[in-house]
């Protein structure tokens, strides 16, 4: 969603606010700007434009801006439509003809109506329609002798979630902040510092960050940062490595990020099984170490997510059961956060599954587990993220970062680690030897080169079902057991980036209503996999939906020989076990989606609406 970034420094400035800005427009964003302090006028300028990062560029034409100091942002509009006016910074009013604060803010205040209304009252004159103005003009109002506790006096009396950068024109050499519930970090230069909501701003630029917590307020320099806690105690700032290198976020050769991402999934799942499950069989995880006690007498568990998270959580919700021997229930976020009287029985565990472990439901769930004393591990893929430091303990996904929105390779990376988790919980549980055991685990082991093997094999009858087929506005998706999910996931990827609508199902439930719309022009794209014990139920939907003259785009097994006959478009899969099949079989749909959305000439990266990381409710 939002981005923003800060600069003091020496370097051009328009440059490398820009450049920090289109390193987070895959977050997604309606309207960019950014403003300054002028060191020639004295004076704050701010530029603000809809649109594209490019067209704020093109808006700013080269000029060259005169400063050591400025902020950008990019907005994802909540309070007010997609105008100029709406778009960050945000300015106060300028009583004095000079504008003598602009900030940048991302989350959401949620007691601005009040006061806006009360500094309505007192004169102020407001230009926008949004939440944020407020405190430009609470934190013009309130600039003292010293600007820490101006900005703590203002921050006082708003409510709500925020993650802020503030320039103003008394102070012009500083870039203030302030975090409460939405994430900020700076970034540490020789002589030059950063602010940004997200560490991929700076990157370019230094590989040194402080990721600060929520409730605490300071500001940088060209030369130093200076961080205090809400009451204005100095506290001091841990310069921390950013774990991941700068061509983990550009594009390498690939036409979009997507495809890098799911081209990538062999070697990702390579890292992400590195170290973990060991030569014996046995799993290790590092971040569960010092848990063991709360997971051994764990009785049930409780995964909480949001969208693909979801999906890999509701294969984890098999997994945990049917290989750790728990009762385990996958929940929707948002439907836990706004749940009145949750139950959960004595000795659950909730396990939060988060990509960018900012996700806002997400957060929410955690916070109603805890008003129900209940431990809470995680299960995320960016370090230093809100859902870690929420949690005791956890397990990180470990696929770098992921910037395309639709998310491929944290699905995969998660069903991985839901797999080692299973396994862990069986081991720490002395769950008994079973024969499938072993089996199991060696093709674990196997699975980056059954990706790899699968992402060699299948595009171009991938891209012979995109041929026939790209004229059709509606498709289903079916699995059945631990393919359900896949089916769900397959839909979801569909919909976000082509547009086109897609509705995940079980199998089982085509004959309780969906069957009704199969047809000629309402293609059914089935999970059919050998090694699911019921395979023959999944042929005979295959045939209910035939018989009504529906189209069938089969997922199948190599070597199936009858598939062929029965459906009217096969994509050929490696084999593999039915608990590992969501691993395989989901890269087809991940290619379905991206080559379908290719041809109708879809922005894959950043498709319409959407944002990276969700971080409203
Ligand atoms: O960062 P998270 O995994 O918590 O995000 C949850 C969902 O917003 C996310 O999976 C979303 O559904 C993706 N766009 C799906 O591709």
């Amino acid at each position: 969603m939002c981005g923003i970034v800060g600069y003091a420094g020496n370097q051009p400035l328009a440059e490398v606010l820009l450049e920090g800005l289109r390193r987070v427009e895959y977050r997604g964003y309606d309207s960019a700007g950014i403003a300054w302090l002028d060191s020639t006028a004295k004076s704050i300028q701010v530029v603000r434009q809809t649109g594209k990062i490019a067209a704020l560029a093109a808006r700013l034409n080269g000029r060259v801006i005169q400063s050591n100091i400025g902020i950008g942002h990019t907005r994802w509009a909540t309070h007010g439509g997609v105008t100029e006016a709406n778009a960050h910074p945000h300015t106060g009013c300028p009583w004095t003809k000079k504008i003598q604060v602009a900030v940048a803010h991302n989350g959401t205040i949620t007691n601005h109506e009040a006061l806006k209304t009360d500094l309505v009252r007192r004169g102020h004159v407001f230009k926008s329609e949004t939440d944020t103005e407020v405190l430009a003009h609470l934190i013009e109002g309130h600039i003292g002798r010293d600007p820490v506790q101006s900005l703590l006096s203002a921050l006082r009396l708003v409510k709500g979630a925020y993650g802020i950068a503030v320039i103003m024109r008394r102070y012009p050499d500083r870039i203030f902040f302030a975090r409460n519930g939405s994430p900020l970090c700076l970034g540490i230069g020789g002589d030059e510092r950063f602010v940004a909501s997200d560490a991929k701003s700076f990157r370019a630029h230094t590989h040194r960050q402080v990721v600060l917590e929520d409730g605490q307020v300071g500001y940088v320099t060209a030369q130093e940062q200076h961080v205090f806690d809400f009451r204005s105690a100095a506290l001091t700032s841990q310069i921390e490595e950013i774990g991941w290198e700068l061509e983990a976020i550009e594009l390498g050769g690939h036409p979009t990020f997507m495809h890098k991402e799911i081209f990538g999934q062999p070697d990702n799942l390579t890292s992400a099984l590195a170290g973990r499950l060991v030569s014996d069989g046995s799993v290790k995880l590092g971040g569960l170490l010092d848990r063991e006690p709360t997971l051994h007498s764990a009785q049930n568990v409780i995964l909480v997510a949001a969208g693909t998270s979801l999906h890999a959580g509701m294969i984890g919700e098999i997994l945990l059961q049917e290989i750790s021997g728990l009762p385990a229930h996958s929940k929707n976020a948002s439907e836990l956060a706004n749940q009145e009287h949750p139950r959960f029985p004595s000795g659950t565990i909730v396990w939060a599954i988060s990509q960018s472990g900012e996700t806002k439901d997400v957060l929410l769930a955690i916070e109603k587990a805890r008003q129900l004393r209940r431990p809470v591990f995680g299960l995320c893929n960016v370090p230093g993220s809100s859902i870690p430091r929420a949690t005791d303990a956890g397990v990180f996904t470990n696929a770098g970062p992921e910037i395309g929105v639709a998310s491929t390779k944290a699905f995969t990376a998660q069903v991985l680690a839901l797999h080692l988790i299973s396994l862990y919980l069986r081991q720490i549980r002395q769950v008994p030897p079973e024969p499938w055991l072993d089996k199991y685990v060696q093709e674990l082991r196997r699975i980056p080169e059954l990706v790899r093997q699968t992402l060699e094999i299948v595009q171009p009858a991938v891209r012979a079902v995109v041929d026939q087929y790209q004229h059709c506005p509606n498709f289903l998706f079916l699995g059945r057991g631990i393919n359900h999910p896949t089916a769900l996931e397959g839909a979801l990827k569909l919909k976000e980036i082509s547009y086109i609508h897609a509705e995940g199902y079980p199998c089982g439930e085509m004959k309780h209503g969906p069957l009704a719309l199969v047809g000629p022009e309402f293609p059914t794209v089935v999970i059919a996999p050998l090694s699911d014990d019921h395979y023959p139920k999944i042929m005979s939907n295959i045939h209910e939906i035939r018989a009504r003259r529906g189209r069938v785009i089969a997922i199948a097994s190599q070597g199936d020989e009858s598939i062929g006959q029965n459906a009217d478009s096969v994509i050929y899969m490696p084999r593999v076990s039915y608990y590992l099949s969501p691993l395989l079989y989901v890269i087809s749909l991940q290619l379905l989606a991206y080559e379908m959305a290719v041809r109708l000439g879809r922005d894959v990266d950043q498709p319409r609406h959407l944002a990276k990381s969700v971080t409203v409710e």
